[in-house]
């Protein structure tokens, strides 16, 4: 199967090779080809080049991008969209005063969607991730990273990684999974963290392992959640069972945990609303990346993570939407990309490396996807014609996406 887009207004992010991600000022850079062509071939980028120097085609389907954009679609590195129901109660509370973190004190938060996940069967759980799935798809998403961490019992996990499989089986997109079993300490083991840490290590992970539900593991390193030494012992545990570390942490407080995951050669760090210098110089160096999720900042009116500082310190960033009942309910790329151009003041170019290059070393498939690289997969995002790529960031909220192709097919 050969299709052919012709006289594209720009062919944005071209690169021959892309062996590691964009750090500090290489991230202003974003390659491009005017008035392009670009040939896909069973799903991969075949070829691309300027228009005027276009070879004949013959018996090949064609698009016609005369004033539109041709991109590498968007990649989501850090979500939860495996859950049930939602929680609309707790943003009316927040909407009426309380906090983040009062809300799940009393019993609300994590625990909240842990019971509705556990009382809902794998056939509903998939129904209703595989429609935000395909809701976020048609936004732009074109490789997913989705968590567990909303079942926290070995069942529930299992049910979760097992519905996160079946959507990776099912759609054609890159699916990676996560086990984020330290996400919240159950109830049942209030007053037992050391318990439930030994059910997570010595009964989920090694089933979870066993059956290759899982690549990366998690943890939420926070205060009132899990410690830095919870921390260290998760995810010497996790490796020890072949899963790679990718951890939540300075969310609300910096308390460690950054340096922890680094020391665990973590493949990123997410969340980092509160940062300290410290934990810039722990990153420096490292080849963990810093993965920032503007779209909870705006939904929790919490900081937003200090782009600047991080990339002007040298370092690399990627952009995810974090989409989950609780801090996040919205998986839209689009938007993550605007706020990071307006909130955290990334420039257009920083924010499109940051959702694409940056994003798919996150998410470890940085070798077949995220930039317009002969041999990469032909996923990819066509806009409308617009007047430029910035005008994407700039028209926040609004929906630019004239189509979305996964391995050279129109979804
Ligand atoms: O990434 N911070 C921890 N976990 C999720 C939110 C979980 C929830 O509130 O359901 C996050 O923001
Ligand atoms: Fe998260």
């Amino acid at each position: 199967m050969k299709l052919i887009f012709k006289n594209i207004k720009q062919l944005i992010q071209v690169r021959e090779e892309t062996l590691k991600p964009l750090k500090g000022s290489e991230m202003k850079e974003l390659p491009l080809i005017d008035n392009a062509w670009l040939l896909v071939e069973d799903g991969k980028i075949a070829d691309f080049g300027k228009m005027s120097q276009i070879p004949t085609f013959e018996g090949v389907a064609e698009v016609d991008a005369s004033g539109k954009f041709l991109l590498p679609g968007w990649i989501d590195s850090h979500t939860h969209l495996v859950y049930a129901g939602n929680r609309e109660q707790e943003f009316i509370d927040r909407i009426n005063g309380l906090t983040y973190e009062e809300i799940a004190e009393k019993g609300g938060g994590i625990v909240n969607s842990a019971k509705k996940l556990q009382e809902t069967s794998e056939d509903d759980l998939y129904v209703q991730s595989a429609k935000r799935l395909e809701e976020v798809m048609k936004m732009g998403t074109t490789a997913i990273e989705i968590k567990s961490g909303y079942g926290l019992t070995t069942e529930a996990e299992l049910k979760m990684l097992k519905v996160i499989r079946k959507l990776r089986d099912n759609y054609d997109l890159p699916v990676k999974a996560t086990f984020l079993g330290a996400h919240a300490i159950p109830p049942e083991y209030k007053n037992d963290k050391e318990g439930y840490l030994n059910l997570l290590i010595n009964e989920m992970m090694p089933k979870i392992a066993g059956e290759g539900l899982a690549e990366y593991v998690d943890i939420f390193c926070e205060k009132g959640y899990f410690s830095v030494e919870d921390t260290h012992r998760v995810l010497e545990a996790g490796k020890k069972n072949g899963l790679t570390p990718k951890i939540h942490v300075n969310q609300f407080n910096a308390i460690g945990g950054i340096k922890a995951a680094v020391e665990h050669n973590a493949l990123s760090v997410d969340h980092l609303e509160v940062m300290q210098p410290e934990d810039l110089e722990v990153l420096k160096n490292s080849d963990t990346m810093p993965v920032a999720l503007p779209s909870c900042s705006l939904f929790l009116s919490i900081p937003y993570t200090p782009a600047r500082d991080i990339i002007d310190a040298g370092l690399p960033l990627a952009l995810a939407t974090d989409y989950n009942p609780g801090s996040t309910p919205n998986g839209n790329m689009n938007l993550v990309i605007s706020l990071a151009c307006i909130k955290m003041k990334m420039n257009p170019e920083e924010a499109i490396n940051a959702a694409t290059i940056n994003a798919a070393y996150a998410m470890g498939i940085l070798d077949t996807h995220g930039s317009i690289t002969k041999g990469k997969a032909a996923n990819l995002i066509l806009t409308d014609a617009i007047p430029s790529y910035g005008f994407l960031p700039y028209s926040f909220g609004a929906n630019h996406i004239n189509s979305v192709y996964v391995n050279g097919k129109k979804i």
